[in-house]
């Protein structure tokens, strides 16, 4: 008899921005371990902005759930049963699979064994996780980042962007970070070390507040949120300056997202502007992950994460992302820690 386990799986298509209704959780009893599979009893998961692209039927980079069908999401746990010759129980495991209390995976895809437990293991989430990557391949492999420049990064004290204004500053750029409201901002030029932030909610001309912020040009604008914010930097960004397009969070809730009205900048200042799925940079990963980690357990890089209670709370989790509501990385957890457990 199967593994008996509870998943969050979506209830009906999202028009708009996402309500907890919008999901159910249900029970389920998994198949039987066959050869060549590991059963991981989730400690962690992840609640991400990009799910929501997934979410309303409609295609996407990656193809839309059907209603019913788990969602997909990060996460991390510990093996408890291994029929996988690579894989054994005890081992902890980061995974691409969704929000259930257990998985079932043939060690195939998106999978990280976690070995190094100088630092929580929240931080293989985010700052070390998928997050962090994000930051790392956008800056170093999209937009060749050089000591000197001039950094902005928007949605700056999430996950994402606070690891890319902090692997730029210690790159030797000066960063500018763009974000909402007085307590992000001011995180982000304390903890994070950013040189300058703009709470956009409070600037009337955010274009105005860029160049002011950037008086020497941009030259690498990371973007986290959506068309109308790379539209306030281009008339900021230098001769060949590189636009990173990240993330769309602004256009996630919405079919009528605008489009880029400055693009004459990209002939006369010789702009770039590319996107990243952060996937294509696996064969890269590992020796991103420790040069990151070593930053991090060395104090070198701030991060924070909002850590909410079993299933029930991701949900409200998710949609609150929408609302501005997070500091940092979100994630649920539904198991204790085993490693903490033995500490304590
Ligand atoms: N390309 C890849 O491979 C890849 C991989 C992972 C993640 N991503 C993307 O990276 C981006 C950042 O991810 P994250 O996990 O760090 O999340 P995040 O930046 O913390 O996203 C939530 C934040 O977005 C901002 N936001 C929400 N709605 C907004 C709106 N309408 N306009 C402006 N800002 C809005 C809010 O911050 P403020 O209060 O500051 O507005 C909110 O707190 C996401 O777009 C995600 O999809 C891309």
């Amino acid at each position: 008899m199967g593994q008996t386990t509870r998943q969050i799986v979506l209830k009906r298509f999202i028009d708009g921005a996402p309500s907890p209704n919008d999901f159910e959780i249900v029970e389920r009893t998994l198949p039987d371990l066959q050869e060549g599979e590991f059963l991981v009893r989730n400690i962690l998961v992840s609640v991400d902005p990009g799910t929501r692209a997934r979410l309303s039927g409609k295609p996407s980079y990656i193809p839309p759930l059907r209603l019913g069908d788990l969602v997909g999401a990060f996460s991390i746990g510990e093996i408890v049963e291994s029929r996988h010759p690579k894989f054994a129980a005890g081992d902890l495991v980061a995974l691409a699979e969704g929000w259930s209390e257990h998985l079932i995976s043939k060690g195939r895809g998106f999978i990280r064994r976690i070995t190094d437990r100088r630092l929580p293991l929240s931080a293989w989430l985010g700052v070390l996780g998928v997050s962090g990557m994000t930051a790392w391949f956008g800056l170093h492999r999209v937009a060749g980042i050089r000591e000197g420049q001039t950094v902005v990064v928007t949605s700056a004290a999430g996950a994402v962007g606070s690891a890319a204004g902090q692997i730029a500053r210690l790159n030797g750029c000066r960063v500018i970070g763009v974000a909402g409201g007085p307590d992000k901002c001011g995180w982000l030029t304390g903890a994070a070390r950013f040189d300058a932030a703009i709470d956009y909610k409070a600037e009337t001309d955010l274009e105005a507040a860029v160049r002011s912020a950037a008086p020497d040009g941009v030259d690498i604008l990371f973007d986290n949120v959506g068309n109308h914010m790379i539209d306030r930097v281009i008339p900021s960004m230098n001769p060949n300056g590189v636009i990173v397009v990240s993330g769309q969070v602004a256009a996630y809730n919405t079919d009528d997202a605008p489009g880029l009205m400055n693009t004459r900048a990209f002939i006369t200042h010789r702009l770039k502007m590319q996107g990243l799925v952060v996937f294509d940079d696996l064969p890269q990963w590992s020796e991103a992950e420790r040069r990151m980690a070593d930053h991090v357990a060395a104090g070198e890089i701030a991060w924070r994460d909002e850590i909410t209670d079993g299933l029930e709370s991701v949900p409200e989790a998710f949609a609150g992302l929408f609302r501005g509501e997070n500091r940092g990385r979100r994630l649920a957890r539904l198991a204790p820690d085993p490693f903490e457990a033995e500490m304590a």
